[in-house]
């Protein structure tokens, strides 16, 4: 079974979670990663991120070189932003054309998730969801608990189809 863990990740939470389940399942690594950013850190973060969210921006990013239709499984990850999933993902969603597959998703916040995997499933469409799973800021917290908890997830996932 072919595997994809496509994530975006700006201060490196969905970053580590995601090397993680690529690492433990053998899957396939996509980073979104956009053209323009703030500075990491800064408080400017929550005012550019929240405008793009708020905007409905599909911010540039750089060019996918992993086609979605490739796979069985994929598994998304996106830090929370403004209660929903960061706008890389919204521009990923334009490019790529993802009906009829198998999906888990997962994300990272600071403490307020909202209703990020509703959403996420609306944007995303016709799939097949098998799962979800959120981690609070792991790099400051519980970041082996976070990455053990996550690759168990994952395999779970994949025994599920
Ligand atoms: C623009 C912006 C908006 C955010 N909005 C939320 C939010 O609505 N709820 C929340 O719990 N955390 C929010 N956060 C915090 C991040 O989701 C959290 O720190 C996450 O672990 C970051 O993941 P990353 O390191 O992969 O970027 C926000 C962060 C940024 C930069």
């Amino acid at each position: 079974m072919k595997k994809l863990v496509v994530f975006y990740s700006f201060e490196g939470n969905t970053k580590y979670i995601a090397e993680g389940i690529a690492k433990e399942m053998g899957a396939d690594l996509l980073e979104l990663k956009p053209l323009r950013e703030p500075k990491k850190g800064s408080f400017m973060k929550y005012v550019w991120g929240g405008r793009e969210v708020m905007t409905k921006k599909e911010p540039e990013i750089e060019s996918i070189d992993k086609n979605p239709d490739d796979y069985d499984l994929i598994y998304m990850g996106t830090p929370v932003w403004a209660w929903t999933y960061a706008p890389a993902f919204r521009t990923f969603l334009s490019k790529v054309n993802i009906k009829n597959k198998n999906i888990a998703l997962f994300c990272c916040h600071g403490g307020g998730k909202g209703k990020i995997f509703e959403r996420f499933k609306e944007d995303l469409g016709e799939n097949k969801y098998l799962g979800q799973i959120d981690f609070q800021d792991p790099l400051k917290n519980n970041r082996e608990k976070d990455l053990e908890e996550a690759k168990k997830w994952a395999r779970e996932i994949e025994k599920s189809i």
